[in-house]
């Protein structure tokens, strides 16, 4: 996509930056990996320039300060204090592309709050540098995270310093472009789903005669980058490789701490592993929500509720795997193992899922894996002939009318245990709205922005969508609703 841009722009007439934040809040190495991958992907396409976002920022070492430094582009970090501004960074960055000077600084709103940043190592010198920037520029962009206050405020802030504002660390899709003044708003969308792009015209006197902002959308019918996708799947087999060891070296210390040996779990010499109620739902949704209906399929949010889930031997009956190689470890690592799930009766599913209904561990729940949790001391008066017809009897017709009405697969609304992984609701397909010709300054376009407080209306933003391939817009090109799962209407087919 970047390429193909740059080949229809001309490579020297764009800067490509990216909003920053690549890496987690959380540092471990599973995340620094990750973040590590992104700049050195960055490098491949030649960014221009990125900000340092406040989880960048955060718990700077060693080894991300290596990382930052590994990239072939500059980090800016405008608003950091004294000696807090990690070396290297650089406090605003300027370029020339065809003649014009463009300047860009980066914001962290010193009112930020997050596990991140504290007020005192921020500094609140916005108009200052948007207006050296402007002394010296023909063109000023700045990036901005604020939480606390509408852009729209930080906007008003530099009205004629600032041409445009590009909001980072949005969590929503990408906003319609707004305009505050002279300053234009933009984002680019949720998780590099979207590139956001902002066109000017300038004219002889290097003066903005038009802006136009579009969002691209990294969909499907762009076409593969068999090199990219060999770096990822090379990159992703690895990082499987790492979250199984360190959750390995995990596990090993917790047996160490119950004094337990691995050969004596279930399953000590298996080459299969648990994979977790997800994938079973995939194929067996009746049988799913006929089970979450069960005791079984609740047994840790009881544990919780109960204030129960620090008992080690309560917890043990209530997951999936208890100590195992891939099954429950613990409530950090192990949330997708919470509850009596069905790999805990029908044993270990990677090959079953993997060969798409091939062999399970244990067809048939065998008595001795009821009795591994029901035995006379826990489960008194177990009754396992009644029991083995409770596992998920067929579900009643009132249950399945209740269940065609959530969304969630049956499952009370509000119940968060429960709600985890749940089927996701289709994402909303979104577009961007041009800036209408007939915008004056200072007024205020009238599509509402997609932060976190609303998202824009899918139907009538009037959205204009660019494509990669060729640059067209994109028109009638509307989605069926249900998103391919129903033919269009009147296609005739069924
Ligand atoms: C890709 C689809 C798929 C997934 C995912 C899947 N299954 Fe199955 N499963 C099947 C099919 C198909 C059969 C029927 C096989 C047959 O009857 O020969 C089946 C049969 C079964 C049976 C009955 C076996 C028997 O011989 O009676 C059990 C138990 C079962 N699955 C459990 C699971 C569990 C547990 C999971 C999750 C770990 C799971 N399935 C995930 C497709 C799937
Ligand atoms: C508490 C133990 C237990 C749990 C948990 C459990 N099952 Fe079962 N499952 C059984 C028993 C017992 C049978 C019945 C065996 C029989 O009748 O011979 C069975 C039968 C099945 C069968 C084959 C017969 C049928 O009803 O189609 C499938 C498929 C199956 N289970 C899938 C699942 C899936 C998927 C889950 C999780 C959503 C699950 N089971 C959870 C114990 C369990
Ligand atoms: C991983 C542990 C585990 C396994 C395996 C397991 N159960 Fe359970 N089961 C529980 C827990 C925990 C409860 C909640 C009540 C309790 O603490 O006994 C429960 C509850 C039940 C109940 C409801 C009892 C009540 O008091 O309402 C039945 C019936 C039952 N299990 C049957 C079975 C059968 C049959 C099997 C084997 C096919 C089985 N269970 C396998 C952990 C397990």
């Amino acid at each position: 996509m970047v390429d193909s841009l740059r080949t229809l722009i001309g490579p020297r007439n764009m800067v490509l930056l990216d909003a920053g934040n690549v890496h987690g809040f959380q540092k471990n190495d599973v995340s620094d990996r990750e973040a590590d991958f992104i700049v050195r992907m960055m490098n491949r396409q030649k960014y221009d320039v990125a900000m340092l976002g406040p989880k960048d920022y955060t718990q700077i070492d060693s080894s991300r300060a290596a990382m930052l430094g590994a990239a072939e582009f500059p980090w800016v970090g405008t608003n950091y204090a004294e000696g807090v501004r990690p070396k290297g960074v650089v406090e605003t960055w300027t370029t020339k592309v065809d003649g014009v000077k463009i300047g860009i600084f980066s914001w962290v709103d010193p009112a930020w709050q997050g596990n991140s940043m504290k007020a005192e190592e921020l500094k609140d010198n916005l108009e200052a540098t948007a207006k050296a920037l402007r002394k010296s520029c023909d063109v000023v962009a700045m990036v901005a995270y604020t939480n606390v206050q509408e852009p729209e405020v930080l906007a008003r802030r530099v009205n004629g310093l600032v041409d445009m504002m590009i909001l980072g660390g949005v969590n929503s899709p990408a906003m319609s472009v707004k305009q505050e003044g002279n300053v234009f708003i933009g984002n680019s969308g949720d998780r590099g789903r979207h590139i956001a792009r902002f066109d000017l015209l300038l004219n002889r006197e290097k003066k903005i005669v038009k802006t136009d902002y579009a969002v691209v959308v990294l969909g499907h019918e762009l076409p593969v980058d068999p090199q990219v996708t060999q770096l990822m799947a090379d990159f992703q087999t690895e990082q499987t490789r790492i979250k199984a060891a360190n959750l390995e070296k995990i596990r090993m210390a917790r047996l160490a701490e119950f004094n337990i040996d691995p050969a004596t779990l279930p399953g000590a010499n298996s080459t299969l592993s648990y994979t977790g109620e997800k994938d079973c739902r995939d194929c067996h949704m009746d049988i799913y929500n006929s089970w979450r209906q069960t005791v079984h399929g609740r047994t840790f949010s009881d544990l919780i509720r109960n204030r129960e889930s620090e008992q080690e031997m309560k917890v043990k009956r209530a997951v999936t795997g208890w100590m195992e190689t891939t099954g429950f470890i613990d409530r950090r690592e192990s949330s997708h193992m919470y509850n009596v799930q069905c790999e805990s009766c029908h044993g270990r599913g990677s090959e079953h899922v993997k060969t798409k209904g091939g062999a399970l561990e244990t067809l048939v729940a065998p008595e001795s894996t009821c009795l591994r949790c029901h035995d006379s001391a826990s489960s008194p008066n177990f009754d396992l002939a009644a029991g083995l017809k409770l596992a998920h009897p067929p579900l009643t017709p009132e249950q399945l009318k209740e269940m065609q009405k959530s969304p969630a697969g049956g499952l009370a609304p509000g119940d968060k245990m429960k709600l985890e992984g749940a089927p996701k609701p289709a994402p909303t397909n979104v577009g961007t709205t041009p800036i209408p010709a007939s915008t004056a300054p200072g007024q205020t376009s009238p599509n509402k922005p997609a932060n976190e407080k609303g998202l824009p209306p899918a139907a009538n933003t009037g959205a204009k969508q660019v494509s990669p391939v060729n640059n067209k817009p994109v028109e009638g090109k509307k989605k069926p609703a249900t998103d391919g799962t129903a033919p269009p209407a009147g296609s005739g087919t069924k």
